[in-house]
């Protein structure tokens, strides 16, 4: 397996404010090996943490992430609408991701976010100049993304990094792209996996890694059947199971 059994999601995103570095703190200290974050682009094309195109589900603000720039939006407070215990919470960019994720020792499931305002191109040769700049152990890197123009990119430029295709509902076809893409992992919608795709993809030696699972009973069946690793938005609740 290249990740773990529990890998926290958006930097457990039940214990603290999502994707913020207060949260992948708070992975470190309970614990937990591995964090899942999103990387998405503002308009002035920096590169930062957040999940949603917009601003407004997790800030005072509105807007889309399309039309800032990073003055715009660094001052953002994004811990609040968490707990006023983590109001100090800023957005970072992926420098100060990476710089910190490696601080703790983590491993990285960072996954590309791709939005009809700004291209595959654009991000994936972003991440990379970032990745090659700061990254040191690629043993400890997993990148994942929705869409397949990122992972084809991801293959073309830097053809030796681990990637794992994420899709809501596998498609028929994924031994093809899994093949072309030259893929280490699966990452799935857990509500719509069967036992069958289970059985198939441990069979063809790829891992599988399954999103959002908080209830502990989904978890361990899960891993029963023969599921890697669990992205929780609450680690705490699985981790005295795995
Ligand atoms: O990587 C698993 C999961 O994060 C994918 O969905 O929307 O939470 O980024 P989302
Ligand atoms: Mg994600």
């Amino acid at each position: 397996m290249i990740a773990s059994k529990l890998i926290a999601h958006r930097g457990a995103a039940l214990l603290a404010p999502e994707n913020t570095l207060g949260a992948l703190s708070k992975t470190k200290e309970i614990g937990i090996p591995w964090v899942e974050i999103d990387i998405n682009r503002l308009g002035d094309g920096t590169l930062v943490m957040f999940h949603d195109d917009q601003l407004g589900r997790l800030t005072s603000a509105r807007g889309r992430l399309a039309d800032q720039r990073w003055q715009d939006v660094e001052l953002l407070d994004i811990g609040s609408h968490f707990s006023a215990e983590y109001s100090g919470e800023r957005m970072a960019t992926i420098s100060q991701t990476l710089d910190h994720i490696q601080t703790l020792g983590l491993g990285l499931n960072l996954e590309i976010k791709v939005y009809p305002e700004f291209t595959p191109e654009q991000i994936v040769f972003d991440t990379i100049k970032a990745l090659d700049k700061q990254w040191i152990d690629f043993s400890k890197l997993l990148i994942s993304s929705f869409s397949t123009e990122v992972l084809n990119l991801l293959h073309q430029w830097r053809p030796d990094w681990q990637c794992g295709h994420l899709w809501e509902r596998i498609p028929a076809d994924w031994p093809q792209l899994a093949e072309a893409l030259n893929l280490v992992s699966v990452h799935c919608d857990h509500r719509f996996l069967t036992e069958t795709q289970i059985q198939v993809i441990r069979s063809s030696g790829l891992d599988l890694y399954c999103y959002t699972v908080n209830d502990r009973s989904r978890a361990q069946q899960l891993w029963d059947l023969g599921v890697d690793g669990i992205i929780t938005d609450n680690p705490l609740a699985l981790s005295r199971m795995d």
